[in-house]
């Protein structure tokens, strides 16, 4: 194994995620999942202070801060990330010279991406630092973590002008530990985030959608006590025992009291770590409890107790299984009647600062106007705010990290980065009910390398999480049988997988007629579920054209949306649905002067919000197939 994996230098704490290099071939570290830094489940709930509000910043498009004349080390007058008050020095030194001065450089409001900072940034694509001060009061025995919500792509973090860490990914949490930097009084965070991808990233450089560079997601210090609670998980297995794993890290881990519990359960489990820091306890499934669904999303307060530390949570404990080409919700046959959507709010110019507000406002829609009860957050994790609002509202959830169409299959470090994000996404969100599955990919060509790297991502999945479900966005292949198109699941990968899940297009990226759609044949020989991930047809939003019905106009929109549900209904191992889009999205790829100007207009609704002619065909769908399952569900009633 060669390069830096996670290195420590003595003094200030330079911690280094991502990097690595190794061949494709199974060793033993790449059987056990990923290391990932500080977890610091549920933040939220932590001791600390949220550090969103007024940051200053500063384009270095190349990259001065990190690299000087000729390439030699920055110098003073170019580093961002010192602890120096410019202004100051050059008073006190006129001599000096600084080309920069980040403390009276703009201000703007984070967390969001740069694209709104100012109409100058609408495509930046490169290297932004990012300062301000915070104010803190160092305690003995205390630690401190600066704890990242996601930034993209790369993120460089300094701390009172001393490095602490570097963290590859777009959309995953991470932390550093900084409590030999932290100092009472004022601190000042500098934070260097380069948006650039190539094709050695994840995802590689080309995506249909827009690169939101930045800090999207909150920063926060984090302050816990000398040993403290990292990670806590509470499920319910499909066993029917609901067990709980807390893992501490700190001080001393090893033999610690641990306690969970669940008051409105009158539950409580309890007993010491392991020398490793970790326990894990269960106990019968109480009688009382309700298990969440969508229909019922039951989550209860659960209090986690390790030494001088405590952490309470909202969980719902539910059951997933497959049966056959069945999916089990709490041991019962469930259908998902979702849609796809990305993190973007909605508004003629988001920028990919989601709120419980803009979540609400988007899995609103999904719930109760288009009678869902699941989304997949394409193609990357979303924010917590999005996962926890589909715990509250009842929403299954599927959760993708973003290896996405032509990732560097045949390269260690990138199948490296694309296990950290696993990891970092699942440690995450594994408390959340509503995430049913794990998704490892979209639209991946098939070869021997990229098999046996997805197959890695598989096996992690399941190492980290035996309660959910693991899947893949597969192409599929035509054939033709006896005169007819056929449909057919081929993909290799799905010996992998729990469910088969396919994108489709036929009659969009194909000049199948609409009318011919239903006629298309479907063979799913996997012997397991089959989802319908995608399919979809860009309409303009307003666009009508009754007669001509073209493309872009809402009527062909509509059409397609009723002749694929059609189709949808003759496949006998179908189990879901999530059509290509709930709402238009930003894309570089969409430039029609006329119908997208930017904007993959696949969605059902337009960038407001507007609801197109689609949106109604299938949300009249989804309500019959929501009182068929109701309608199965009384009939099956004992
Ligand atoms: C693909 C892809 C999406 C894309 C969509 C489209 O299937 O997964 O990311 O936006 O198709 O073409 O609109």
């Amino acid at each position: 194994m060669r390069g830096q994996w996670l290195k420590q230098l003595c003094g200030g704490l330079t911690v280094i995620v991502g990097l690595a290099t190794q061949s494709l071939a199974a060793t033993p570290s790449q059987t056990t999942p990923a290391r990932v830094g500080p977890v610091l489940v549920n933040v939220e709930a932590r001791a600390g202070q949220d550090l969103s509000g007024a940051w200053h910043w500063s384009v270095d498009p190349y990259r001065d801060g990190l690299a000087g004349f000729h390439g030699a080390e920055a110098g003073p007058g170019h580093r961002r990330h010192d602890d120096v008050d410019v202004d100051a020095v050059t008073r006190a030194n006129p001599q000096a010279l600084y080309e920069y001065d980040m403390r009276r450089s703009p201000v703007v409001h984070l967390p969001a991406s740069w694209i709104s900072h100012d109409e100058t940034m609408r495509y930046y694509d490169g290297l932004v630092w990012y300062q301000r001060t915070f104010t803190a009061t160092k305690t003995p025995g205390q630690r401190a973590f600066l704890r990242f919500g996601a930034a993209d792509y790369v993120a460089r973090v300094y701390l009172n002008g001393k490095p602490v860490g570097i963290h590859e990914g777009g959309f995953t949490p991470f932390a550093f530990e900084v409590t030999s930097l932290l100092r009472t009084g004022e601190n000042q965070v500098t934070v260097g985030v380069d948006s650039v991808r190539s094709a050695d990233t994840v995802p590689p450089t080309v995506t249909d959608w827009e690169t939101y560079g930045g800090l999207t997601r909150p920063v926060r210090l984090v302050l816990t006590p000398a040993t403290y609670i990292d990670d806590a998980w509470v499920r319910l297995g499909d066993d029917g025992r609901l067990r709980a794993t807390v893992r501490l890290q700190g001080t001393r881990p090893g033999d610690t009291e641990v306690r969970v519990r669940i008051p409105a359960l009158s539950l409580t489990l309890k007993g010491r770590t392991g020398a490793d820091g970790s326990w894990t306890g269960d106990a019968a499934e109480p009688s009382a409890l309700k298990r969440w669904s969508p229909e019922q999303p039951a989550l209860y307060e659960v209090t986690v107790e390790a030494g001088e530390d405590r952490l309470v949570d909202r969980i719902g404990f539910r059951t997933l299984e497959v049966k056959g080409h069945d999916i089990l919700l709490n041991g019962k046959p469930v259908f998902l009647r979702g849609i796809s959507l990305h993190e973007e709010e909605l508004g003629k110019n988001p920028t990919r600062a989601m709120t419980p507000g803009a979540a609400r406002a988007l899995l609103g829609e999904v719930k109760h106007g288009l009678h869902g009860n699941f989304v997949r957050l394409a193609h990357y994790p979303h924010s917590e705010v999005m996962t926890r609002m589909a715990d509250e509202l009842g929403l299954l959830v599927w959760s993708e990290i973003p290896v996405y169409w032509r990732v560097n299959f045949a390269r260690g470090e990138t199948l490296e980065t694309a296990r950290r994000m696993l990891a970092e996404n699942i440690l995450r969100d594994r408390n959340r009910a509503s995430i049913a599955f794990w998704s490892v990919a979209n639209e991946t060509p098939v070869s021997d390398a990229r098999n046996a790297f997805l197959a890695r991502l598989a096996a992690d999945a399941r190492a980290l999480d035996d309660t959910r479900l693991v899947t893949a966005a597969l192409l599929i292949d035509r054939v033709q049988e006896k005169g007819q198109s056929v449909m057919v699941v081929k993909d290799p990968l799905v010996s992998h997988l729990d469910v088969a899940a396919v994108n489709t297009y036929n009659g969009w990226y194909s000049d199948d007629a609409l009318a011919d759609l239903p006629g298309i044949g479907w063979r799913n020989d996997t012997g397991k579920p089959l989802v319908f991930s995608e399919f979809g047809a860009d309409a303009q939003a307003g666009f009508h054209e009754p007669g001509l019905k073209r493309k872009f106009s809402e009527e062909f929109q509509a059409e397609y949306h009723r002749q694929t549900l059609a189709m949808s209904e003759k496949v006998p191992s179908l189990r879901g649905l999530s059509p290509w889009v709930l709402k238009d999205f930003r894309s570089p790829r969409r430039q029609h002067p006329v119908y997208q100007q930017g904007w993959n207009r696949k969605g059902l609704l337009s960038e407001t919000g507007q609801r197109k002619q689609a949106f109604d065909v299938l949300a009249e769908h989804y309500r019959k197939l929501e009182a068929r399952q109701a309608h199965t569900e009384q009939a099956r009633a004992p």
